[in-house]
């Protein structure tokens, strides 16, 4: 994902829904970049505060708290941004990735990974529907989008799709 989004030193870098830090201290060691958490969790803050003291990346990165539906963050801030396992939390989709796109620079990228459905889903099939239910139930999520709704969902944010890799403007 970091190389994808071409992430170099000094680039700074908004990791929207970032957890505890795992994969932005992983990110962070990998690309030199200067990253961002956001998240809206006080615990996951101050343990992901204690992880990056603990990697010696306290001059690298940061989190920041707040909710990726509405970011208390100014307009064209970042020059790259991704999401693992985040944004298919958010209530809806459009939302939050217009969000993430009014954070970026224009013109830079937005990379993420998160559940979907895909095509070979079928809401007929109760073991299809099963295996749903028990992600969602594990994982805390709302109902399930398909890619497609998330594909039309950065769509309608503006965002250019290509490939694994989303551009904005
Ligand atoms: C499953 S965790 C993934 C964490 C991290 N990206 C990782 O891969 O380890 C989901 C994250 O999204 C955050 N989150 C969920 N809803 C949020 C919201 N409305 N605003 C900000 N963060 C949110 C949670 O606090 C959590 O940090």
């Amino acid at each position: 994902m970091a190389l994808q989004l071409g992430l170099k030193k000094g680039m700074k870098v908004l990791d929207v829904g970032c957890g505890i830090g795992g994969p932005l201290i992983e990110i962070a060691r990998f690309s030199s970049a200067l990253i961002t958490g956001l998240k809206n969790n006080d615990y996951q803050i101050s343990r992901g505060k204690e992880l990056i003291f603990s990697a010696g990346l306290s001059e690298q990165c940061s989190f920041l708290k707040g909710d990726f539906m509405n970011m208390p963050i100014a307009d064209n801030t970042f020059d790259a941004a991704y999401a693992i396992d985040a944004t298919c939390h958010a209530p809806d989709a459009q939302g939050v990735y217009s969000e993430v796109y009014r954070v970026l620079k224009p013109g830079q990228c937005f990379a993420l990974a998160e559940w979907r459905l895909t095509d070979r889903f079928d809401p007929n099939n109760a073991k299809h529907l099963t295996i749903k239910a028990e992600i969602e139930l594990g994982d805390g999520l709302p109902d399930i989008r398909t890619t497609r709704q998330c594909v039309q969902a950065m769509k309608d944010a503006e965002f250019e799709v290509s490939y694994s890799c989303v551009i904005n403007r």
